[in-house]
């Protein structure tokens, strides 16, 4: 059995680097950001295999990859409540590679495949959710979440992540 301290302390030291000192969202606004995750969010929190995704379909990507980082990516951007630096004022159209914060490499499996192997918004200050749709950011080996006000829960589908 772990010693209860030792955890609260751990989960405290967990909430602090997930949640910035600044403190900066209200009372209010985090709740409307928890409300808004919560209604956003499947049952059990999950992707599941048929969940569907439009997608424009004028929009051309190099790989199937690369689509399903660009819904997962669009679906994270539409989860931010406040982003005062404009960190993803670029995050439109295909090329996710280009994104701020974005970075593509060949994938592990297939090195003549390009995919989104990480995400990096340290300083950010974004404030918002983790959408269930981050699950779709499946090459993705490193987030980088520092300095940035996201609140609510981390959604069950973040295990589909496996080269975290
Ligand atoms: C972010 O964009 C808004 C609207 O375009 C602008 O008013 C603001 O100055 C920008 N902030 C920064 C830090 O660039």
């Amino acid at each position: 059995m772990a010693n209860p301290k030792a955890c609260a302390c751990f989960l405290f030291i967990s909430l602090l680097s997930f949640f910035p000192l600044s403190l900066a969202l209200t009372d209010g606004e985090v709740a409307y950001i928890v409300r808004r995750q919560l209604l956003s969010l499947p049952e059990d929190g999950d992707l599941s295999d048929d969940m569907v995704f439009e997608v424009d379909v004028n929009i051309k990507f190099q790989n199937s990859r690369l689509k399903q980082a660009y819904i997962g990516l669009q679906a994270w951007k539409k989860a931010v409540y406040s982003d005062p630096l404009n960190f993803t004022a670029n995050w439109d159209g295909p090329d996710v590679c280009a994104y701020k914060g974005v970075f593509c490499a060949p994938a592990l499996d297939n090195p003549k495949t390009t995919v989104v192997a990480g995400v990096d918004l340290n300083h950010a200050d974004i404030a918002g959710h983790l959408p269930v749709e981050i699950g779709l950011l499946a090459d993705i080996s490193l987030i980088h979440l520092n300095s940035n006000r996201f609140c609510g829960i981390i959604p069950q589908s973040i295990s589909k992540l496996k080269l975290l």
